[in-house]
């Protein structure tokens, strides 16, 4: 087996540099294709992260026969697409979140990978980022007891600019499948899949969500999630379980440290966990890991995670009235 792993990418825009200064860390990686809609947007990046090869073309670079693993870092709307044509290409894929726009998508994509028995992974990186880790394995061994509250916003002021994808319905726009997917995640990663889910939204004037506030109701727990574009929020998380809480840091999503309080307790124990490069490193590290292992799919972020959680999305847009026009007849 080759040791090692040879990455190409679509899509080269923001999250793309970062991820290929964080895949640069890694002696057993290389990054040897890259595809844009521009030949000079190629050229530019490929000089800059030291891909061998630049195309004009996504396709080119999931057809590569040089190429392993694919990363798919282009708008929300065309994550499906894009990794099943990997996957039927015969390549790894690890994609941004959200990986697909509903539950539908996502279904097609995990029938992929089970089709071409290849490595599928929804890019959640947080699920590997060490504080949060460690804060899950603590909550879920007891140590604050059972929880029964959860509280996580995702908030920042974000304009639009003209054809962002940020607000552009027709890309997957707005904050909840943005950035609200994090909040969601954390309250679904120690809770699971809620009973209830109710939601409100402030709606752009672009269609999208601009604000969204959400409640997931369990048996005996709570747990509330905010996102926004309007105003900047505390970026903060907190778990709380009936014997103590874990209180993740800003920005709690990427966090280096987070406090430990016992019940009564109000200084509490800070610890800190540096990340390695910007953050994302931990989750190709897991994708290196469960490649070299050849197994089609990362334990910490499973294909029944990323279903479950783009579920709680679709059911959180199903209360607010958001569609997309890739939900209406082609949503696969
Ligand atoms: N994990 C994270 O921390 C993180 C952070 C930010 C974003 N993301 C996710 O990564 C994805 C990309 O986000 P980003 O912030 O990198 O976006 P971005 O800066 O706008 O880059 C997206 C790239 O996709 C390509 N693209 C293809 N069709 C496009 C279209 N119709 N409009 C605009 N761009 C198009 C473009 O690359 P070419 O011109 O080269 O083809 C563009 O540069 C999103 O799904 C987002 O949720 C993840």
């Amino acid at each position: 087996m080759r040791t090692t792993l040879r990455w190409g990418m679509v899509g080269l825009g923001r999250i793309a540099h970062t991820f290929a200064r964080d895949l640069a860390r890694f002696q057993n990686a290389s990054l040897v294709a890259v595809g844009s809609r521009s030949r000079e947007n190629a050229r530019a990046f490929a000089a800059e992260h030291g891909a061998r090869w630049a195309y004009d073309s996504y396709e080119a670079v999931y057809t590569h026969p040089d190429v392993d693993i694919v990363y798919v870092a282009t708008p929300h709307h065309q994550h499906a697409e894009l990794s099943r044509a990997a996957l039927r290409a015969g390549k790894h894929v690890l994609c941004e979140k959200p990986a697909a726009i509903n539950a539908a998508q996502m279904t097609s994509i995990i029938s992929a990978a089970n089709e071409a028995d290849r490595f599928f992974m929804e890019a959640l990186w947080s699920r590997f980022n060490p504080v949060l880790a460690e804060v899950i394995q603590r909550t879920r061994d007891g140590q604050i007891g059972p929880v029964r509250f959860i509280e996580a916003d995702f908030s920042f002021r974000l304009d639009a600019s003209e054809g962002s994808r940020t607000h552009d319905p027709a890309q997957g726009g707005g904050a909840l499948l943005d950035i609200g997917i994090y909040p969601i995640f954390l309250a679904y990663t120690l809770l699971g899949v809620p009973e209830t889910v109710q939601a409100s939204m402030i709606r752009h004037p672009s269609g999208v969500d601009e604000q969204v506030a959400v409640i997931m109701a369990y048996e005996k727990a709570l747990a509330t999630a905010y996102a926004g574009f309007a105003s900047p929020s505390g970026l903060e998380a907190t778990i709380s379980g009936e014997e103590g809480r874990f209180v993740v840091h800003p920005l709690w999503h990427e966090a280096e440290s987070y406090t430990y309080f016992r019940n009564g307790e109000w200084e509490g124990e800070r610890l800190t966990r540096p990340k390695t490069g910007h953050g994302l490193w931990h989750e190709i590290a897991a994708c290196q890991t469960a490649i070299g292992r050849g197994e089609t799919e990362c334990a910490l972020w499973t294909h029944q995670d990323a279903l479950n959680l783009i579920t709680i999305l679709d059911r959180v847009r199903d209360a607010i009235g958001l569609v997309y026009p890739s939900d209406i007849g082609g949503s696969t």
